[in-house]
C-alpha cells in the first residue's frame, strides 16, 4: 500500500481511500462507488454538446459512469492508483480513456480541455498550488475548472470526518482566485464544490 502526504494534513497517511491498492483498495472503491454521490457534480458541471472533460482521481468511477450519460466527446482521466485505472478501463467504451498520473502531471497538452473535475481528492494531493496550476494548464481558456471536498449542506458521517477547516477552504478558494477569472463556491447535498471559470 502507498503512502501520500496530503498538503491539509501534518502527518502522512497510508489510507486505501487515499491510493487505492490491494485488498484494501478494492473494498474502498466499493465504499467510494456505494457512498459518494456524484449526479450533483455533473448537474454543476454542466457538460455541453462536444465537450473534452478531463476528471482527475477518478477512483472507482462512479463520475466517470454518469459523464458518459452526458453528451461530451471525450471523457478523460487520471489517477495514481493502477488498481483504479484497471477497474475503470474495463468498463470503459471508445470516447473514454483513463491513466495512471497526478493531478500535478497530468501528461495532457496546454488547453486540451473544455473542463476539468477533481471529487474527494483536492485535500489528498500533496501539494495543492501545483496540482491547480496544472489543471489551468491543460484547461482552455473560458474552460471551467470544478473541484468539490466532503461537505456540503447533508454530509454522511463519513463528510463530516473529512470535512476540511475553514481556512484550508478559504486557501482553496483564494488559490483558484489567482488562476481563474471568477470562482464561486457552492454547497451541494454532501460536498463543498468550487466552480472556476
Ligand atoms: C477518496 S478517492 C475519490 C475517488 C472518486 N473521485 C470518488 O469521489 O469516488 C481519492 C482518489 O484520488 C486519487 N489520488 C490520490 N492522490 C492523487 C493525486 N496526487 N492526483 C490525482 N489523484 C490522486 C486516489 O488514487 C483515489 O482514487
Amino acid at each position: 500500500m502507498g503512502t501520500v502526504k496530503p498538503w491539509s494534513r501534518s502527518e502522512p497517511t497510508r489510507s486505501p481511500f487515499a491510493l487505492p491498492s490491494g485488498l484494501g483498495g478494492w473494498f474502498a472503491g466499493r465504499i467510494m462507488l456505494w457512498l459518494n454521490e456524484q449526479q450533483d457534480v455533473v448537474d454543476l458541471l454542466d457538460v455541453r454538446p462536444g465537450e473534452v472533460v478531463l476528471e482527475v482521481g477518478y477512483g472507482p468511477g462512479g463520475l466517470i459512469r454518469r459523464l458518459r450519460r452526458t453528451s461530451a466527446k471525450r471523457i478523460c482521466g487520471v489517477d495514481p492508483s493502477q488498481q483504479m485505472c484497471d477497474l475503470v478501463r474495463r468498463r470503459a467504451d471508445e470516447r473514454i480513456e483513463v491513466r495512471t498520473g497526478t493531478v500535478e502531471r497530468t501528461g495532457f497538452r496546454d488547453a486540451e480541455f473544455d473542463c476539468a473535475v477533481s471529487v474527494n481528492n483536492v485535500a489528498i494531493w500533496p501539494n495543492l498550488e501545483r496540482g491547480l496550476d496544472e489543471l489551468r494548464r491543460v484547461t482552455r481558456p473560458g474552460g471551467r475548472l470544478l473541484i468539490a471536498w466532503h461537505g456540503g449542506t447533508h454530509p454522511n458521517r463519513i463528510a463530516r470526518s473529512q470535512a476540511l477547516r475553514e481556512d484550508q477552504l478559504t486557501r482553496i478558494e483564494q488559490e483558484l482566485g489567482k488562476r481563474f477569472t471568477t470562482t464561486a463556491r457552492h454547497e451541494l447535498t454532501s460536498l463543498t464544490a468550487w466552480l472556476a471559470r
